[in-house]
């Protein structure tokens, strides 16, 4: 089966180097040419555990292909796969479908014989409805399906989400589309993923649905948190206790500075704007959206708090920056709203992390930048871990204890137990313990 990938970012390189990877020969398309020499050059733009290596193999066995040239990848491709980004629109929240549409456009003109053209992007219930307008409108007598799956694939975990998915879902409105989506998931078939064919529109609300519910889970845990705190309990109990019940389940129940990332805080707003526009409110989410961004900068006064009500002339120092581990990826980060908010109350900020500063210098040029995180909290006036990175759950605390100016010490993500910190002479804030 030949597959054209629009778009070589997390989402359509992961999917295209693991439809390689399952003997389809795939060709990505992405519009950034320094992207597509860099792939072609055998580089990875992105940091994804294991995706350099998928990408090499594949290419090595000529099944896996990049290019700018949209023309010749379409034209030869059975399936085309949409997978550019839907950001928030400026100024109003709903998906800027402005990528999907310029793709789909595009693709039209140049597919050639009977082709699928499937939305991978997560985009708004009726956008399949639109694509396929614009694409009849574009070429008449155009011989080709219009599909949604979405892709519920993690960061950090993007590989093994994808070829081990918890369920593919694909919205098909034709029986010839939902052939060839069975020939293009079959290898996954044989892992026993469930595959849920549905219309098109359910398909794409589903996307929105998971991701709203995820991120509500989040913000509740996080405003139990805040409860704990002042009543004295301990949300990590808090969370196993309610976690173990099945009907709850216990993941995405921790807590910490709020989320962040590509995903969570534009699908959220999205969705509201959606359920607006549709005279159907969702006012859960429309709070999760709220409580969520408020929550940020709460971080940001917790860390003044922790400095005796103020961080003006002090040094803190930021362990973390990405949203989540084991990615590079600063989108929407928790640690850029922290740090603006520190940056606005005086103080100055040193920052570490392992995968993620390159990214991180574009939107925090402020921030002065260490090569470890050891050398991040020299003198620093307060280190606060604001991204749960392997690399600083074992932290020598009595080196830094040696090396910062004042031993306070805030972990956002309840990494650390109290008294293992405590003992070093640190004063230690945690997310909901007590
Ligand atoms: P991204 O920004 O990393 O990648 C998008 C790529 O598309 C960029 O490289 C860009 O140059 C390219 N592009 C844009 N317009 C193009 C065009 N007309 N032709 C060719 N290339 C074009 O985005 P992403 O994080 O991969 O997200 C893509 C979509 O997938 C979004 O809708 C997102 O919500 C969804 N999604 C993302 C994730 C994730 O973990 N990042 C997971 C599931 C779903
Ligand atoms: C999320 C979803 O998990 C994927 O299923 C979905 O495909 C993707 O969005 C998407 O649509 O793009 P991702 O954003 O990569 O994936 O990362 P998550 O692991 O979901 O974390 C998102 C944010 O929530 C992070 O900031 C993380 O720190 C935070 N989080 C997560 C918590 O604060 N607590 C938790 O218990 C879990």
């Amino acid at each position: 089966m030949r597959i054209t990938m629009i778009g070589a970012g997390y989402v359509g390189l992961v999917s295209g180097a693991c439809f390689a990877d399952f003997g389809h020969v795939v060709t990505c398309v992405d519009s950034d040419p320094e992207r597509v020499e860099r792939l072609n050059r055998g580089e990875v733009p992105i940091f994804e555990p294991g995706l350099e290596e998928i990408v090499e193999r594949n290419r090595e066995e000529e099944r896996l292909f990049f290019t700018s040239a949209l023309p010749e990848a379409v034209g030869e491709a059975d399936v085309v796969f949409i997978a550019v980004g839907t950001p928030s629109r400026r100024g109003d929240g709903r998906a800027d479908l402005t990528y999907v549409y310029a793709a789909a456009e595009d693709v039209a003109r140049h597919v050639s014989g009977y082709t699928v053209i499937v939305t991978k992007s997560t985009v708004p219930v009726g956008t399949g409805d639109a694509v396929e307008r614009i694409v009849r409108e574009a070429v008449a007598d155009i011989d080709v399906s219009v599909v949604s799956n979405p892709e519920f694939l993690r960061e950090g975990a993007a590989i093994e989400d994808f070829k081990r998915p918890d369920r593919i879902v694909i919205g098909v409105e034709d029986e010839r589309a939902k052939t060839v989506m069975s020939e293009v998931y079959r290898p996954l078939f044989v892992n026993q993923a469930p595959v849920i064919f549905t219309g098109r529109r359910t398909a794409e609300l589903t996307k929105y649905a998971a991701n709203a519910f995820l991120a509500t889970k989040i913000t509740f845990i996080n405003e139990i948190a805040d409860l704990c705190e002042r009543a004295g309990a301990n949300v990590q109990e808090v969370a196993r206790g309610i976690g173990l019940d099945n009907r709850i389940g216990s993941k995405f129940l921790h807590a910490g500075p709020g989320f962040g990332g590509s995903c969570f805080p534009k699908d959220t707003r999205a969705l509201v704007e959606t359920a607006r526009e549709f005279e159907s409110p969702c006012q859960i989410v429309e709070s999760v959206v709220t409580v969520n961004e408020m929550r940020k900068t709460r971080m940001a006064q917790k860390v003044v708090r922790a400095c005796g009500g103020t961080v003006s002339g002090k040094t803190v120092a930021l362990l973390g920056l990405t949203f989540k581990p084991n990615t590079d990826d600063m989108r929407e980060s928790p640690a850029i709203a922290i740090a603006e908010a520190l940056v606005a109350a005086g103080a100055t900020l040193n920052g570490h992390d392992p995968e993620g500063m390159e990214q991180a210098k574009k939107v925090l040029p402020a921030v002065n930048y260490a090569d470890t995180a050891y050398a991040c909290v020299e003198e620093a006036d307060a280190v606060v871990l604001v991204t749960e990175w392997d690399a600083y759950r074992a932290l020598d605390l009595k080196r830094i204890k040696d090396l910062v100016r004042v031993p306070i010490f805030v972990d956002l993500r309840n990494v650390y137990r109290r008294a293992e910190v405590e003992r070093y002479g640190f004063t230690y804030v945690d997310v909901g313990r007590g």
